[in-house]
C-alpha cells in the first residue's frame, strides 16, 4: 500500500514535471530556444528555423534560462560542428559531398519534443545542407529522474551517388572552464580499468580503441571531465560519459583554446571512413551522460540507475550466484567432473552451474586454444552421453546450466574452416592470418546466419540452458572481406559490429530471458554497446583478488553491480601466484555479481562451511548490492592502505560496508570512517557477516546508531593483519 502511494506520487511528479516542461518549451520557442531537461540539468539550445542550431548551455538549472542571453555566457557554438567552412577547430562531422565537395554548413528545419513514456522525453533535432540533399538528425534522448541524457545523430542524404564520410561523431560539447581534468580508464589484458586522472593541458587528449573485437581490453569509451581540478567523491563540478558501441571508438578532449576542451566521442573514424549510399540512414552509437555538482559519486549513481531502469538487458532481475568451471578444470573437462561441480555448487546454495571452455569439437576435439572454434557439437570423448545428463542433473539440484561459446571465431584446425574458409576476414592477394585463432567475417550475412543458427539450435535442443557466457579471444587483423564490395573494405570495422548486433537482437527476440555474460580475453566488452543485450560482463582474466579491487574500482565509476561478474578462485592465485585469504577473496566478490571460479573440491571442511554461509549472505544483501547506490568510501588508489565502500537501498533502510585492508601490517589505528548516504534520522543496527569465527567477535556487532552519527562521527573499523576485511550490514531498526 505504501510502496503504490509512493509510485502514485512518483508518477503524479513526474506528470507535473512534464507539463512543466510543456509550458516552458512554449514560452522557450517564441524566443527560439529549445531545452532538454532532467530533473536537475538542463541543455540549452537556440536556432530560427532556416538558421544556425547552437548549444548553449549544459548543467544544473539556472532558473530563467532566458536570461543566459543577456548573461553573455551562452555556448554559441553549433550542436553539431561541421567541417568546411570554418576548419580551425575539431569538428563532428566531415563529408565529402559527390561533387567532392568538403564541406558540409547545416541548419535547422525543425525541432521536435515528445515524451515517450512518464520519465523520458526525446528531441528530434532536423538540420539539412542548404546547397546538398544532405540531412542530420540530432537525438536527445532525457532520462528525467536519472539526470542522464543519451544522444546520437543520423545521417543520409539524397545525392545522386556515394557520399563518404570521415567524421560522424556521436556527441560533441565545448566545456569551457578553468583548470579541467579528466579521469579515465586505461588497462591491458590482466589488469584492465586503472583509473588514470589528469589534467588538460593545452592539446588533445585522446581515447580509443582500434583492435575490431575487444573493445574495451585496453581504455574504456567513458571519460569524466570536471571543471575546475580534480573533483573528488563528493565534491566537484563535472560531466560523465559513456560510449555505447561494440567496435572501435575514439573520444577526444581537445583544449584548443585556452580554457576550452572540445569533448567529443564517437566511432573511431580512422581506419573506418564510411560510404553513405543515396537515402541510407546511418545512425552513430549512442553517448549516454550525465553532470554532476557533487563529485563523481553522484555522477556513477545517475548512471548506475540508469543503467538498471534502461541500459542494461533485465536491469531489474535479481543476478545469479555462480559456478564457473574455468579456473577449476580449463579444458581438461569431462562429464564426471562437470557432474560433481554441479553437485558441488549446488550443495554450497548457488544458483548456476557454468561449463566454459573445452566442451567442443569432435573431428577434432578441444584440447589447447588452437583448435576448433567454428564446431560448435559436443566432444563425445570428453561427453560421450552429451549435454543432456549435466542440464539433467542440474535442473534436479535445482540450479541452471550455462555454457560457455565463442561465436565469432573460427580455428585453422576446424571442420567450420575446411567447409568455409571465406568466412574468415582475410584480404585477397595476402596469406590467411595463420594466429591462434581468427575472426569471422560478420559483414557478410550467411556468418550472421551460422552464428545464429548454432545458437538458437542449442538453446533449442536444451532449453534448460539459462546463461551463455559469450566470448571473443582475438581482434581484427588482414582487414578485409571477402563479402563487401572493393570500395567499401573500409566499412568493414562498422559492418562487422552491426552484423553483430544483428546476431545479438535475433538472438534476443527468440531467447528474451537467457542470461548473457559479455566477455572478451576477460574485459574487453565492458560498455554499454554490449549491455544492451548482456546482462553483465567479465571484468578481467585476472582474478586476483588484489588487482580485482583495483579494476572493480574503477569500473564501479560506470558500471552498477549487478553488471559486475566477480568470482572467487583459488590463492595462490594462478595467475599472479598471490596468496590471499579466503575471506578477503569471497568478501570482494560480494561487492559484485558473486561468482566461483575454482574446483570446489579444493576447499577444505572449514572452508566449505565458510562458503557456504558466505553464499547465505550474498542472498540477504544482494538487493541492497545488486540494486542499490553505491558510495565509495576511501579509494585504493589514494593509497590510504584500506579501501571501503558501502551500498544503501533505495529506501535507505538497508545497507552493506565493506573494508579492506591493503596494507602488510596497518601499524596505526584506522581514522573513524564516515558512511554516507544514510537517513541521518533512522536508527541503524550494525550486524558483521562473513565473521571469522563463527559468531562476530566484532566490538560493533549488534551495535545499533543513529545514521546522522555514523555519517557525521562514523565507526572505527579495526583491521591489522594484511588483506584482512570485514563486512557489516546496517539493517533499520525502529
Ligand atoms: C577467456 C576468458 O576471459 C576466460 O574466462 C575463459 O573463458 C577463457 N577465455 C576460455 O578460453
Amino acid at each position: 500500500m505504501i510502496m503504490k502511494t509512493m509510485r502514485a506520487t512518483q508518477k503524479k511528479r513526474i506528470f507535473t514535471f512534464l507539463y512543466l516542461i510543456q509550458c516552458v518549451v512554449i514560452n522557450l520557442l517564441a524566443n527560439n530556444m529549445y531545452l532538454v531537461e532532467t530533473q536537475n540539468t538542463v541543455m540549452v539550445f537556440s536556432g530560427k528555423i532556416d538558421g544556425k542550431f547552437l548549444l548553449q548551455y549544459f548543467g544544473s538549472k539556472p532558473g530563467d534560462v532566458l536570461q543566459i542571453e543577456k548573461s553573455g555566457i551562452g555556448l554559441k557554438t553549433e550542436a553539431y560542428p561541421t567541417f568546411g567552412i570554418e576548419c580551425t577547430e575539431e569538428k563532428a562531422l566531415q563529408a565529402t559531398h559527390i561533387d567532392g565537395n568538403l564541406s558540409t554548413d547545416l541548419y535547422l528545419k525543425s525541432v521536435d519534443f515528445t515524451t515517450l513514456e512518464n520519465n523520458v522525453t526525446l528531441t528530434k533535432v532536423s538540420l539539412y545542407d542548404n546547397k546538398y540533399p544532405f540531412f542530420v538528425t540530432l537525438y536527445y534522448k532525457a532520462y528525467i529522474k536519472e539526470d542522464v541524457i543519451e544522444t546520437w545523430s543520423e545521417i543520409s542524404h539524397k545525392e545522386k551517388g556515394n557520399v563518404i564520410l570521415t567524421k560522424y561523431a556521436s556527441f560533441f560539447m565545448p566545456i569551457s572552464t578553468y583548470n579541467p581534468w579528466t579521469t579515465h580508464f586505461h588497462g591491458a589484458w590482466a589488469g584492465e580499468f586503472d583509473i588514470i586522472e589528469e589534467k588538460l593541458e593545452r592539446g588533445m587528449k585522446t581515447i580509443k580503441n582500434h583492435e575490431g573485437v575487444r573493445n574495451t581490453l585496453t581504455d574504456n569509451p567513458s571519460v569524466i571531465i570536471s571543471f575546475n581540478g580534480q573533483a573528488t567523491e563528493e565534491e566537484g563540478e563535472l560531466i560523465a560519459g559513456t560510449l555505447a558501441w561494440t567496435g572501435n571508438y575514439k573520444i577526444s578532449m581537445d583544449v584548443s583554446q585556452k580554457n576550452r576542451v572540445n569533448l567529443k566521442a564517437g566511432i573511431n573514424e580512422e581506419e573506418s571512413q564510411l560510404i553513405l549510399k543515396k537515402n541510407e540512414v546511418f545512425k552513430t552509437p549512442e553517448f549516454i551522460f550525465t553532470y554532476s555538482d557533487q563529485g563523481k559519486g553522484k555522477a556513477s549513481r545517475n548512471i548506475h540507475k540508469w543503467a538498471r531502469n534502461y541500459g542494461v538487458m533485465g536491469g531489474d532481475k535479481a543476478r545469479m550466484i555462480l559456478l564457473n568451471s574455468w579456473e577449476g578444470v580449463k579444458v581438461n573437462i569431462t562429464e564426471a567432473k562437470m557432474l560433481s561441480m554441479i553437485d558441488d555448487i549446488s550443495a554450497l546454495g548457488g544458483e548456476l552451474f557454468v561449463m566454459d571452455d573445452g566442451w567442443f569439437g569432435n573431428k577434432y576435439p578441444r584440447m589447447n586454444d588452437k583448435t576448433s572454434l567454428g564446431d560448435w557439437v559436443v566432444d563425445s570423448a570428453k561427453l560421450p552421453n552429451g549435454l543432456q545428463p549435466l542440464v539433467k542433473r542440474a535442473t534436479e539440484k535445482g540450479i541452471k546450466f550455462g555454457i560457455w561459446l565463442e561465436p565469432e571465431m573460427m580455428n585453422i584446425k576446424s571442420e567450420l574452416f575446411e567447409k568455409h574458409p571465406e568466412w574468415v576476414i582475410q584480404q585477397p592477394n595476402r596469406e590467411i592470418g595463420l594466429g591462434r585463432q581468427m575472426t569471422m567475417d560478420l559483414s557478410n550475412p550467411k556468418v550472421q546466419d551460422y552464428i545464429y543458427h548454432v545458437i538458437n539450435n542449442l538453446l533449442i535442443e536444451n532449453p534448460e540452458i539459462a546463461y551463455i557466457k559469450w566470448d571473443a579471444n582475438h581482434h581484427i587483423n588482414n582487414v578485409g572481406s571477402e563479402w563487401l564490395p572493393a570500395n567499401e573494405q573500409s566499412s568493414l570495422y562498422i559492418e562487422y559490429h552491426k552484423g553483430l548486433q544483428k546476431i545479438f537482437q535475433r538472438i534476443r527476440e527468440s531467447h528474451p530471458d537467457l542470461v548473457m555474460q559479455a566477455c572478451a580475453s576477460g574485459g574487453g566488452r565492458v560498455s554499454y554497446g554490449y549491455l544492451k543485450y548482456f546482462q553483465e560482463f567479465w571484468l578481467s582474466d585476472n582474478t586476483d583478488a588484489l588487482r580485482k579491487l583495483y579494476m572493480q574500482w574503477g569500473a564501479s565509476h560506470f558500471f552498477p553491480a549487478l553488471t559486475m561478474a566477480s568470482h572467487v578462485s583459488v590463492s595462490p592465485n594462478l595467475l599472479t601466484g598471490r596468496v590471499i585469504p579466503l575471506k578477503f577473496r569471497v568478501d570482494l566478490s560480494m561487492t559484485g555479481r558473486l561468482g566461483i571460479e575454482m574446483q570446489p573440491k579444493d576447499l577444505n571442511s572449514e572452508e566449505w562451511t565458510f562458503v557456504k554461509k558466505a553464499i547465505e549472505n550474498y542472498k540477504t544483501i544482494r538487493p541492497v548490492v545488486q540494486f542499490g547506490d553505491l558510495y565509495r568510501l576511501v579509494s585504493p588508489y589514494d593509497k590510504s592502505d584500506i579501501a571501503s565502500l558501502m551500498y544503501v537501498s533505495e529506501k535507505q533502510d538497508h545497507a552493506v560496508l565493506y573494508a579492506f585492508n591493503l596494507s602488510d601490517y596497518l601499524t596505526y589505528r584506522i581514522p573513524a570512517l564516515k558512511l554516507k548516504g544514510l537517513d541521518p534520522k533512522k536508527s541503524y543496527k550494525i550486524i558483521e557477516i562473513n565473521a571469522e569465527t563463527s559468531e562476530s567477535t566484532n566490538p560493533l556487532n549488534n551495535k545499533v546508531f543513529k545514521g546522522e552519527f555514523l555519517m557525521d562521527a562514523g565507526i572505527q573499523i579495526v583491521m591489522k593483519k594484511a588483506f584482512q576485511s570485514v563486512i557489516f550490514e546496517l539493517i533499520e531498526i525502529q
